[in-house]
């Protein structure tokens, strides 16, 4: 089980958007061990994700994100993700929305992809407060991906084609909420990620139910539950 580096670029993008310059870029994302529940837990990450280890079959990931609303100096983004596992750890889809905080109390909110370490790219495509975004990877071969992301309220739409020679391998997705920095509050009560699901070639499907879960876990205390119901995918803030 490996679920790491695609989130050293995701902060990477949202350190930049934040202060020009990247931070703690070689910090390791590996998830401590699970637990008798099935759960695993990361100091960053809180995720729905399934994986596979007999041959490639998921090229098509897609979510819907309702806005996000991040309080404090604390960003975080959501993202919907085709690999990046044991398989293919320096591979991955990815696309999502992020949204922080300035420090003159204005938020800010992007819709970003990238394959790898090739990226992040933004999208063309508005974001505000009030939209519900809904984003979807393919991998069309496993060099070549399209990459849409639409705004639900607005219409607007973008398809983007990229190609890599990081090859996927289609054998694991991820839906969830990555925090800008390691141990910052949890910036949200509750993200709610709707239509969570995945295809493959020979008609395999995943929804979010029965995923395996990741939290998120701050001086041995759990600060995020995952809860998968359908297709929709439930992270909220704990409180102690
Ligand atoms: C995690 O599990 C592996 C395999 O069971 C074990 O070798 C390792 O020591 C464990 N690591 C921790 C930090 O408990
Ligand atoms: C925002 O505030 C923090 C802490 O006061 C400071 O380190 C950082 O440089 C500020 N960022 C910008 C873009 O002014
Ligand atoms: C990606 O590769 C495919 C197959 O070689 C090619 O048809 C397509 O034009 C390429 N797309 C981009 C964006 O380079
Ligand atoms: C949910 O996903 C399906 C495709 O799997 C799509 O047809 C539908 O429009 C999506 N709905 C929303 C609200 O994103
Ligand atoms: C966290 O919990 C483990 C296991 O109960 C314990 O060994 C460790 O000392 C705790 N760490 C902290 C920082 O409290």
């Amino acid at each position: 089980m490996r679920l790491n580096s695609a989130f050293v670029s995701i902060f990477s993008f949202v350190s930049t958007v934040l202060s020009g310059h990247l931070r703690e870029k070689d910090r390791s994302w590996f998830p401590t061990n699970g637990t008798s529940d099935g759960v695993q837990y990361n100091d960053q990450i809180a995720c729905a994700f399934w994986e596979r280890t007999d041959g490639p079959s998921i090229t098509f990931a897609t979510a819907t994100f309702n806005a996000l609303a991040p309080s404090g100096q604390h960003g975080y983004a959501v993202w919907v993700r085709i690999d990046n596992n044991e398989m293919c750890p320096d591979s991955w889809l990815i696309a999502g929305i992020v949204a922080f905080v300035t420090n003159n109390s204005e938020t800010i909110y992007k819709a970003w992809y990238e394959w790898g370490k090739e990226g992040p790219y933004y999208s063309d495509v508005t974001v505000t407060p009030k939209d519900v975004i809904r984003a979807g990877v393919t991998a069309l071969s496993p060099t070549s991906s399209a990459i849409m992301i639409k705004n639900l309220n607005s219409g607007q739409v973008n398809i983007h084609y990229l190609n890599s020679t990081r090859s996927l391998c289609g054998q694991g997705v991820s839906w969830g909420v990555f925090l800008d920095h390691v141990d910052d509050p949890i910036p949200f009560d509750t993200v709610t990620i709707t239509n969570a699901s995945a295809y493959g070639p020979l008609g395999s499907t995943y929804k979010a139910e029965g995923a395996n879960k990741m939290e998120i876990k701050q001086d041995n205390k759990t600060v995020t539950s995952v809860e998968t119901e359908g297709s929709t995918i439930t992270i909220r803030h704990v409180y102690e």
